[in-house]
């Protein structure tokens, strides 16, 4: 039984990187990324597991970080979104989101980031229906969500010409 006011040390791999924080173990991941880590681009925007902002990859698969306790994920892979490209470069799927608008007051962003990431990761050419259904548990108050699909299929068709470029190279 662990008295509320109990730290420990929490060991997690972050973006790549080993970290450590000192924190209680009911503290959760989203808590720890932006209190503990200083990674605040995981929002919190809502109190009920609805909206998808603070959502990170865990072992690749999208992740709620507000409703996941941070000390039972010390054996895995957390990507937040500032690791999902190298400093000072942008993937294709962040510039198709820029160039879409998919991108407006930018609160959501970070969760759609990782959700359309997650996506193209694992099936690189998805259907209209598979990015509805991948994207639907992320809300945006801003956008009407129509720029957001327009900005995965820009990021698929930038991906495909990146690719055919390498290999005509
Ligand atoms: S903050 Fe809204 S789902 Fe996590
Ligand atoms: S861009 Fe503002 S909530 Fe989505």
């Amino acid at each position: 039984m662990h008295n509320s006011a109990t730290k420990e040390i929490l060991r997690l791999k972050v973006n790549g990187e080993e970290r450590e924080a000192l924190a209680p173990p009911h503290k959760l991941l989203l808590d720890v990324l932006r209190e503990d880590l200083a990674l605040t681009g995981s929002k919190r925007g809502c109190d009920d597991s609805s909206c998808g902002c603070c959502a990170v990859l865990v072992d690749g698969v999208p992740t709620l970080a507000c409703v996941a306790l941070a000390a039972s994920y010390q054996d895995c892979e957390i990507t937040t979104v500032e690791g999902i490209a190298a400093p000072g470069t942008l993937t294709a799927v962040q510039e198709g989101y820029v160039e879409a608008g998919g991108t407006q007051c930018g609160f959501c962003t970070p969760g759609f980031l990782i959700a359309t990431k997650a996506l193209l990761d694992r099936n690189p050419e998805p259907t209209p229906d598979d990015i509805r259904e991948a994207l639907s548990s992320n809300l945006c108050r801003c956008t009407g969500y129509m720029q957001i699909y327009e900005s995965v299929r820009l990021a698929i068709e930038r991906t495909k010409s990146s690719q055919l470029d390498a290999v005509r190279s």
